[in-house]
């Protein structure tokens, strides 16, 4: 799976990606994360990326020619054409559903926007699909990009451990997941559940998913709805 990343910030991609799991996936070469910096295809001299918007109106626009640029040079030696992500609060919620499905690609390409946006015909021109990570505004399309990053690379086959914690993780079944502890026994006047000490593993699979649907349905009543649509329709996510 490799991810190219059209950035004016270069930096900020790759000290996410060199770091932590995903920092390990990628020694492993199951991932690959490029940052692209779209100034280095400026065709000023200057190295201008951005200009005023035609009709007035506040903030820059960045302009298309450089990110046009950068993206040829990450195709030029492509065989098929990559799936085009534009990270903006214009697009849909991204989701768990949708982080599974995009994990099956190969190749995707994320255009981080700045300052108010990028001209739409690049949009037009080169974009597959426009993803928002929620409904807030942000700086820049980096971190929405890491997020995508993060959350895609953990559904592709060995970037985590095992199988089981994927499976037994968050969301991975509209569930949140179970309460967790380790040593001390005791703390701040607090003991781990019996049930964790009693070394019967069934009952203990048994008492996690009450915790988890229990959990779920006082903190996230949405996602609770869409775990018994799940089991009515006999689904498995
Ligand atoms: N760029 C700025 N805000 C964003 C958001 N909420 N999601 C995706 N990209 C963004």
């Amino acid at each position: 799976m490799k991810f190219d990343i059209l950035t004016l910030f270069p930096g900020i991609i790759d000290a996410f990606a060199n770091e932590s799991i995903i920092g390990r996936a990628k020694k492993k070469g199951i991932i690959e994360v490029n940052a692209i910096n779209i100034r280095d295809y400026s065709e000023d001299k200057h190295k201008r990326v951005d200009d005023y918007p035609y009709g007035a109106g506040g903030g820059m626009v960045m302009q298309v020619m450089p990110i046009y640029n950068a993206y040829q040079a990450v195709i030029k030696n492509c065989k098929k054409k990559p799936h085009v992500i534009y990270t903006t609060p214009q697009g849909k919620i991204f989701t768990q559903e949708r982080a599974k499905e995009l994990a099956k690609l190969d190749h995707i390409v994320i255009l981080c926007g700045h300052y108010e946006g990028v001209d739409e015909r690049i949009i037009e021109e080169i974009v597959d699909e426009e993803i928002s990570i929620g409904d807030y505004v942000l700086t820049g399309g980096e971190l929405p990009a890491l997020i995508l990053v993060d959350a895609i690379s953990r559904m592709v086959e060995g970037v985590l451990d095992s199988k089981e914690t994927m499976e037994s993780e968050s969301l991975y079944n509209y569930l949140l997941e179970y309460p967790q502890y380790t040593r001390p026994y005791e703390v701040l006047g607090r003991k781990v559940p019996d049930i964790l000490l009693s070394g019967h593993e069934a009952n203990i699979k048994k008492w996690r998913l009450e915790q988890s649907i229990k959990r779920t349905k006082e903190k996230r009543p949405d996602l609770y709805e869409k775990y018994l649509k799940s089991l009515a329709n006999g689904e498995n996510l």
